[in-house]
């Protein structure tokens, strides 16, 4: 396969990707392609790479080794007649533009409202017109369900709904693709399923999604296609039924295994706590 073809084929693809810290070598050589309307849900351990992988493709690292191309376009260089140059400082931008990234923590902007969190990258950025960016982040805030809470500081909000605003503030620069890095991993387990039901949502209708996660729930039900890595490699990929409930590496059987264990020990937990609230509860 030629790289342009490569380019051509797929929304993203990294071909042969390394990353090193110093002397750590965080990534040894991802290949991963994904298609347009492909939701790819990445799973792995602490410290495999997951983050260091999604940070590469929205240009926040730079690579060490290897390519990526995003809608086609090399990301951070550029072939011109042949020869490879760096892209200049507001190419990479533009690049930039085209992704969306939803983080752990919600890094909402503390001094805006809902309302002006979303609007801030159309206007600032794109230069578009502040009515028609604000009929635009209102409807975003009513898909993530939350045009009542518009004029609201984050301070005012729970972690689910800021996360649900830090969403509609990506999706308003209308990306190409959307990276979340273990979006509800920081929230109350309440708040969770209010999330995961939005991204539910952008992904019947067709959002090109890459999600580390630890929901297998999500994973299952969401995605098309899961991929395991394992210290800075892929160890496996395939079908979420595949490879989550019938993993053919050893690598992968241990981490499902602990992350099922995990969650049977936080439900444990959690029932305990319910257990010793309703009994203080009943004794006041
Ligand atoms: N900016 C950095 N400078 C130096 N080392 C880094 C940096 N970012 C990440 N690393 C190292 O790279 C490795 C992979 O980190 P990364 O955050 O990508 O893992 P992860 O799979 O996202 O883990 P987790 O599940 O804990 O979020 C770790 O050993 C980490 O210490
Ligand atoms: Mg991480």
């Amino acid at each position: 396969m030629t790289a342009t073809s490569t380019a051509a084929d797929h929304l993203v693809r990294a071909v042969n990707v390394t990353k090193a810290f110093g002397t750590n070598e965080v990534l040894k050589g991802i290949d991963l392609a994904v298609d347009a309307k492909e939701v790819v849900c990445l799973l792995g351990p602490s410290g495999s790479g997951k983050t260091t992988f999604l940070r590469l493709i929205n240009q926040m690292e730079s690579l060490t080794g290897g390519r990526i191309w995003v809608g086609g376009e090399l990301i951070g260089i550029e072939d011109r007649n042949g020869k490879l140059h760096v892209r200049k400082d507001k190419d990479i931008a533009r690049q930039r533009s085209r992704i969306g990234m939803v983080f752990q923590r919600f890094n909402l902007f503390p001094h805006m409202t809902a309302l002006e969190n979303v609007m801030e990258a159309p206007v600032k950025v794109k230069r578009q017109s502040k009515d028609s960016v604000k009929k635009e982040a209102l409807e975003l805030l009513e898909m993530v369900g939350l045009a009542e809470r518009a004029r609201y500081y984050p301070s005012q909000l729970s972690g689910g709904q800021q996360q649900r605003v830090a969403i509609a503030r990506a999706l308003a620069m209308k990306p190409e693709l959307m990276l979340f890095d273990e979006p509800t991993s920081a929230l109350d387990p309440e708040l969770v399923g209010e999330v995961l039901g939005v991204m539910r949502n952008l992904a019947q209708e067709g959002t090109t999604m890459i999600v580390v996660t630890h929901e297998m729930g999500f994973a299952r039900e969401v995605a098309d296609r899961v991929v395991f890595m394992d210290q800075g490699v892929v160890v496996e990929e395939g079908p979420p039924k595949e490879v989550l409930m019938n993993p053919k590496e050893e690598r992968t059987k241990t981490f499902l295994r602990r992350v099922k264990q995990q969650a049977e020990a936080e439900a444990a937990h959690d029932e305990e706590l319910a257990r010793i609230l309703a009994e203080a509860a009943s004794g006041e």
